[in-house]
């Protein structure tokens, strides 16, 4: 009789565990939540989960990556970039490209002009004398169409610029779309066409602390950059043209992460912190690996996988903690996150010898890269 009753109190168990279960078979969703407007349009935050939980938030606003959610080894939710808690952060003036899409053109163009098909153009300057991530109103300050894929797990960005915006020659079309995989991966597939050749150059700006508010600093992550070579720069990060080995001299030594290294081992030997372009090992054109993240504490890991040739690793050395409407009111010090730009070379429209960033009429650009995450 004791038995009996033991065996009825297990199926009873068992039955209430499996119930709900079979109620919420997780899938992939997006929801959406109104932060705000900038005049008269309307700012969305759109959240893609997936089955196992993961989350990527993206505005409309820039096309920025406001929280990426992933679990650490311990099975916890973290979210691993900088942003803001509110569109008010967004909008400050100093934001420095928190999550945002870059562009017409990523990084640098030496004194913000360049010479095509024997006209030479003049480009806004932002950056000094130089113009950088595309200009005053680049691609980051402007608001996208976002469309929901079938599937609930990708969004679909366009933006249209103008012949002329910011300098640029032709009316380019962009269209972004991100997608979060049942592989816990962020995938950002990038498109283009012009009606006039011009440079084109984009890329995600996320700030990455894998962390999750943990660590103020980045100084204990281990980076991995399958990069044997890398452009230098001179003052103003502008690449001198020449293409570095990251062993060609003891001085270039703090560039290597051939080997997983740990980002704070040699960062005093680079004047004002790393912000350089490595020059990926590729073996062809598709997806290959590129760089690989790992913190130890939380266990989490973030491989990026691309189709461009190179990266940008910058390791947030001008955030000073002075930014408002942080998250939950957060210190960004220097240093408190690092971005993986994937990328064409600064200023490649001025180095003929750098793979070529001009898109003609009539070509697609087109660009691929993959953050994925893990514990281990
Ligand atoms: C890029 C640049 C940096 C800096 C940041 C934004 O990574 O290379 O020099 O401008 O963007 O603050």
């Amino acid at each position: 009789m004791k038995k009996f009753s033991y065996l009825i109190l297990i199926a009873a168990v068992f039955a209430c565990k499996s119930k709900p279960a079979a109620n919420v078979t997780p899938s992939f969703s997006v929801s959406e939540a109104s932060i705000g407007k900038i005049d008269t349009s309307a700012i969305t935050e759109y959240t893609i989960s997936n089955p196992s939980g993961m989350k990527v938030s993206i505005l409309n606003y820039g096309g920025t990556v406001t929280k990426i959610i992933t679990k650490d080894k311990a099975g916890n939710d973290g979210d691993v970039v900088l942003g803001y808690d509110s569109l008010a952060g967004c909008l400050q003036k100093s934001n420095p490209y928190f999550g945002v899409l870059v562009g017409r053109y990523a990084n640098r163009i030496a004194k913000g002009k360049f010479t095509l098909d024997g006209k030479e153009y003049k480009l806004a300057t932002n950056n000094g004398q130089n113009a950088l991530h595309g200009g005053l109103k680049g691609f980051d300050k402007v608001i996208w169409k976002v469309e929901k894929l079938a599937g609930d797990s990708s969004l679909q960005l366009t933006y249209k610029s103008k012949d002329g915006e910011e300098g640029y020659p032709g009316n380019v079309t962009a269209t972004v779309v991100y997608s979060l995989t049942s592989a816990n991966e962020l995938k950002i597939d990038y498109k283009a066409i012009t009606d006039k050749a011009t440079p084109v150059n984009l890329t995600s700006h996320c700030y990455f602390n894998l962390s999750a508010g943990a660590d103020s600093t980045i100084l204990n992550h281990i980076l991995m950059l399958k990069a044997s070579w890398f452009t230098p720069v001179d003052t103003s990060l502008i690449p001198i043209g020449r293409i570095a080995n990251v062993n060609e001299t003891p001085k270039t030594l703090p560039m290597d992460f051939t080997e997983p290294k740990l980002i704070g081992k040699d960062i005093d030997e680079v004047k004002g912190g790393y912000d350089h372009n490595w020059v990926l090992d590729r073996k062809g054109k598709g997806l290959e690996l590129a760089a690989t993240l790992y913190h130890a504490t939380s266990g989490r890991y973030m491989e990026v996988y691309t189709t461009e040739p190179g990266i940008q690793f910058y390791s947030g050395n001008f955030l000073d903690g002075t930014l408002t409407n942080t998250k939950g009111g957060k210190k960004y010090v220097q240093h408190a996150a690092l971005c993986l730009e994937t990328q064409h070379f600064p200023d490649s429209p001025n180095e003929p010898s750098f793979p070529n960033t001009i898109l003609k009429p009539g070509e697609t650009y087109t660009h691929t890269t993959v953050y994925k995450f893990s514990v281990k």
